[in-house]
């Protein structure tokens, strides 16, 4: 089939590659011109681990191509993808002037008979303003208007489109349900789940399922105040609660909190399209609230272990929002940095993947080569982002070079054991803090009620 796609950020990317695997014609475009350019050399924007190498696959076997050009794009598409930005306006509510003037392309230059998918994640009751916008723009237009949300994370969204839990298909005609059918006919030939529904309902279940995997975050990290509080241990609590299936393990796990492009937006324009449709949902606001917390949390614990931080030196691991991206997009461990940066502290920064927009978005910011050139005289290092590689570091090399032999784990990610043998004092999130020898056990008593930080604390 041929297919346009609007919009070559990450969801529109991966979809423009992800259909062209499954046999498509796609051809992608943006009114970014540079990313075009990028493309069209078989570069990839961004870093999505396998993209690049599939992305130049596509191209060369002639199923993908790209265009600056929305006219080349549209023209002779059977189906189009609107995968355009969403992002959050100052009150919260999402931004949808990308989606509109996706809309008006459309009825400039797209054919009679073309189907019209929104993949974007946007507020339910936004194809009924697709739709009215195609039918304004040219009269005698037919085509059709579906919601295909996706679910794709950063780090594994290619795996995540070829191999996706569900596809999710809000139509309302014969027409449109065909076509995303047969769009879709090489996943559910494989055993691919194809859940069709109406487009409110398809609109809304995006927003949906952010808003709960936030939800979830947000439950564990206030429950890891509570552990630290009562002596539990956070990671043990959220095992046993994820072995009952009705809960489920995943997403449980306390720390700095989330952070990227989608949750953060996601979360409050789902609570700003309840109010706008006469519905309070404040607990939503409450997720918000909390995720903000964790890394006031953190940065309370760094301060009372290392008691001033004016001058101190702290190595910070990690800088993306998640492992696996160089989105630095709302990155909890920039959060953290910054919050540190006022404090006093000089912060060393490294990341895998981000050291480079890490930078860009918080200039104050050091970085370094790698996580030992981080640790270089540091007072203490965190860890931030808990990327693979971080759990085979050198501890006793690490503990070499640093002026303090202090951890603050704000992932909870590495082995508290292999930290406390080689010579650190660990301190993770909802979880008892290990300290290296028993002649210190007193110590660890006396800082583990001091750890927790109290509301004055978090609110400086
Ligand atoms: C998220 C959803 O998981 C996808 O299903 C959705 O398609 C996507 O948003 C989107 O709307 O486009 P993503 O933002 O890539 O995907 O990242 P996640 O893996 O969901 O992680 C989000 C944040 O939550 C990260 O900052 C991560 O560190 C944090 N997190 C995740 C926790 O703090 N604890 C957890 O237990 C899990």
């Amino acid at each position: 089939m041929k297919i346009a796609v609007m919009g070559t950020g990450h969801v529109g990317l991966v979809t423009s590659v992800a259909l062209a695997s499954l046999g498509h014609r796609v051809v992608g475009t943006d009114v970014d011109g540079e990313k075009i350019s990028l493309l069209k050399r078989g570069a990839c924007p961004f870093y999505e681990p396998g993209l690049e190498e599939a992305l130049r696959r596509e191209m060369s076997a002639g199923r993908l191509a790209f265009t600056p050009e929305e006219s080349d794009a549209l023209r002779d598409a059977e189906a189009i993808f609107i995968c355009v930005g969403t992002p959050a306006r100052s009150n919260g509510e999402a931004n949808l002037v990308a989606m509109e003037s996706s809309a008006r392309a459309i009825a400039r230059h797209a054919r009679d008979g073309v189907v019209v998918i929104e993949k974007s994640t946007v507020p339910a009751g936004t194809a009924e303003r697709v739709r009215d916008t195609l039918a304004r723009e040219r009269s005698g237009f037919t085509f059709d208007v579906a919601s295909n949300p996706e679910f794709l994370r950063e780090g594994t969204a290619l795996h995540d489109a070829l191999e996706p839990d569900r596809i999710v298909i809000g139509v309302e005609s014969g027409r449109a349900r065909d076509v995303l059918r047969r769009l879709y006919g090489p996943l559910t030939e494989r055993g691919h789940l194809l859940i069709e529904t109406d487009i409110a309902t398809a609109e809304l279940a995006k927003h949906a399922s952010n808003a709960f995997l936030a939800l979830k975050i947000s439950f564990a990290n206030a429950l890891a105040r509570v552990c630290e509080r009562a002596g539990a241990d956070i990671t043990a609590v959220a095992g046993i609660m994820g072995t009952d299936p009705r809960i489920g393990r995943a997403f449980l796990n306390a720390g700095l909190g989330y952070g990227g492009y989608c949750f953060p937006k996601d979360l409050i324009a789902l609570e700003r399209l309840a109010a706008r449709l006469g519905y309070e949902f404040p607990l939503l606001r409450e997720v918000e609230r909390l995720n903000d917390e964790a890394v006031q949390v953190a940065a309370a614990k760094i301060e009372e272990v290392l008691w001033n931080l004016e001058d101190k030196r702290i190595a910070l691991l990690g800088l993306s929002f998640k492992p696996g991206t160089d989105d630095v997009r709302l990155s909890p461990a920039l959060a953290l940095a910054g919050r540190l940066l006022s404090a006093g502290a000089r912060v060393i920064g490294f990341d895998p993947r981000a050291l480079a927009n890490a930078k860009q978005e918080l200039p104050e910011l050091e970085v370094a080569g790698d996580a030992y050139e981080a640790a270089r005289d540091a007072h203490c290092l965190v860890l931030a982002t808990e990327w693979d590689e971080f759990g085979a570091l050198d501890l006793d090399a690490l503990r070499e070079v640093m002026a303090y032999p202090i951890v603050v784990d704000a992932r909870n990610a590495l082995d508290p054991a292999r930290c406390a043998a080689a010579g650190f004092a660990y301190y993770p999130m909802g979880r008892p803090p290990v300290l290296p020898d028993p002649s210190s056990a007193s110590l660890a008593e006396g800082r583990r009620e001091a750890l927790v930080p109290t509301p004055e604390e978090l609110t400086r």
